[in-house]
C-alpha cells in the first residue's frame, strides 16, 4: 500500500482527539437545549439565548427560511449520539413547521432549507407516512416554481421577482433529487438539474466566484442582469453565497454522478480556499474595503462541509487538499469564535447575516452556522448520512 493510500481516514483518524473533543462541548450544550428549547424554532439569540425570527407579521415567522436547521441540528444530534431528547425536540419542531404551509403565500424556494432537514430526514431514519408527506408537498411547492421556459427555480415571491435567482437554491434543488428517487419519478431531478445547469452559466463566474443575485429572461434564462445582494455590492464577492455554490455543486454530483458538478464546486472551493490564505475564517465579502472587517463564521462552516465533501469524491491524490482545508477552517472557528460560555446557548459566534446591516446582524450567532459547523464536525467523526 502506497503510504499515502487511504489518506482521508489517515486526517480525520490522526485529528480524532480534536473531533471528539469538539462534539462533547456540542453535546454539553445542545443536550440542555434539547429540552429548554423545545417549542422553539431558534433563528439567532437574544441575551445568549436562542430565540426564534420575529420579523413577519400576523404570525407568519414560521416561515422564515431557516425554520428547518433546528430540527436538522437535532437530528444530527440524535444520530451522532442516540438521545431520545434529541429525536424528540426534532419530531416536535416538524410538526410546528404544519403551520407555513397553512400561511403558504409566504413560502418561496427555500421549502428546501425547511422540510428536508426536518422531515425529511426524520422519514429517512424512521419512514414515517407523516413526514414523507410533508417532504412530499414541499417538494411539490418547490417543483412549481420551476420556469419550465427559462428553465430555472424562481427564488422568491412579489412583484419584480419573476426572474429572480439566487446562488442560495443550489442547497434547495436536493430536496428535488431526493423526491425523484422516493417517487421513481424523474420529473422532480430533471428540474434540479435544469436549474443546477442554468446556475452555472448565470451565477458561477469563470474565476471560480459567483453571483449572489441575477435576475434571468423568463422565455430564456438569458442573464439580464446581477443585482446586488447580502455581499458589499454587485460584482463582489459574498462568501455565504459561495459556500452555498461549493456546497450546492457537490451535492449535485452526489446525486447525480454528473461530473461537470464535481467540476464546478472544485471551482468555487478553489476561490474559496484561495481567499483564506491569511486568515482561515471567512470575511463576509472577499471583495469588500479592508474596514470594517466583518467576518461570517456560518460561510466557514458551511464551505467546511463542502470541501469534506469533495474530498470523499476525488481520487486519492487530491483529497488531502480538500479534506485539510476544512480542517483548517474548522479549527480557526473552533478556536476563535466557538461561545465557551456554557450559559449562552449558541456554539459559534459572529455570523453575519449581511454587509449591509446593523452592527449587531454583522455579528451575531445564526443558527445556520450551528448547524454547519455541527454536521462538519460529525463528517470528520465519520458519520455518513447525508441530510442533504
Ligand atoms: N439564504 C439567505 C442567506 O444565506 O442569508
Amino acid at each position: 500500500m502506497a503510504d499515502n493510500e487511504n489518506i482521508f481516514e489517515k486526517i480525520t483518524e490522526e485529528n480524532m482527539p480534536w473531533t471528539d473533543m469538539v462534539l462533547s462541548k456540542i453535546d454539553g450544550k445542545l443536550k440542555r437545549l434539547s429540552v429548554s428549547a423545545r417549542g422553539k424554532l431558534p433563528y439567532t439569540t437574544k441575551n445568549g439565548v436562542y430565540s426564534d425570527f420575529d420579523g413577519y407579521p400576523d404570525g407568519k415567522n414560521v416561515c422564515w427560511w431557516t425554520n428547518g436547521f433546528w430540527p436538522g441540528l437535532m437530528w444530527l444530534m440524535y444520530v451522532g449520539t442516540k438521545d431520545e431528547r434529541y429525536r424528540e425536540t426534532a419530531e416536535y419542531s416538524e410538526e410546528l413547521l404544519d403551520k407555513a404551509f397553512d400561511v403558504y403565500d409566504l413560502l418561496h424556494h427555500d421549502v428546501g432549507f425547511m422540510w428536508h432537514l426536518s422531515a425529511g430526514v426524520n422519514y429517512r431514519l424512521f419512514g414515517g407516512h407523516r413526514s414523507k408527506v410533508r417532504a412530499l408537498h414541499a417538494a411539490d411547492i418547490l417543483a412549481a416554481r420551476f420556469n419550465p421556459s427559462g428553465k430555472f427555480i424562481r427564488a422568491w415571491n412579489g412583484k419584480g421577482n419573476k426572474g429572480r435567482v439566487i446562488i442560495d437554491s443550489m442547497m434547495n434543488i436536493n430536496l428535488l433529487y431526493w423526491a425523484s428517487s422516493e417517487t421513481d419519478d424523474p420529473r422532480y431531478e430533471y428540474i434540479a438539474r435544469a436549474h443546477a445547469d442554468t446556475v452555472m452559466k448565470t451565477h458561477l463566474r469563470p474565476d471560480g466566484s459567483a453571483h449572489h443575485i441575477v435576475d434571468l429572461d423568463l422565455e430564456t434564462g438569458e442573464p439580464i442582469e446581477a443585482v446586488g445582494g447580502q455581499g458589499y455590492e454587485t460584482g463582489s464577492s459574498w462568501s455565504r453565497g459561495q459556500s452555498w455554490a461549493l456546497y450546492g455543486y457537490v451535492l449535485s454530483y452526489i446525486h447525480t454522478g454528473d461530473r461537470k458538478y464535481l467540476d464546478a464546486a472544485k471551482r468555487a472551493a478553489h476561490y474559496f480556499i484561495a481567499n483564506l490564505a491569511e486568515y482561515p475564517v471567512p470575511l463576509c465579502d472577499f471583495r469588500a474595503p479592508e474596514t470594517p472587517v466583518i467576518y461570517d463564521t456560518s460561510a466557514g462552516a458551511c464551505a467546511a462541509c463542502g470541501l469534506i465533501e469533495i474530498a470523499k469524491n476525488v481520487p486519492e491524490y487530491e483529497k488531502a487538499l480538500y479534506l485539510r482545508a476544512a480542517l483548517r477552517i474548522l479549527k480557526a472557528l473552533e478556536k476563535d469564535f466557538f461561545d465557551q460560555n456554557e450559559n449562552e446557548d449558541p456554539i459559534l459566534k459572529n455570523g453575519a447575516v449581511a454587509y449591509h446591516v446593523s452592527e449587531k446582524e454583522r455579528a451575531m450567532p445564526l443558527i445556520y452556522g450551528d448547524y454547519f459547523f455541527t454536521e462538519a464536525i460529525y463528517k470528520l467523526k465519520g458519520n455518513d448520512m447525508l441530510f442533504w
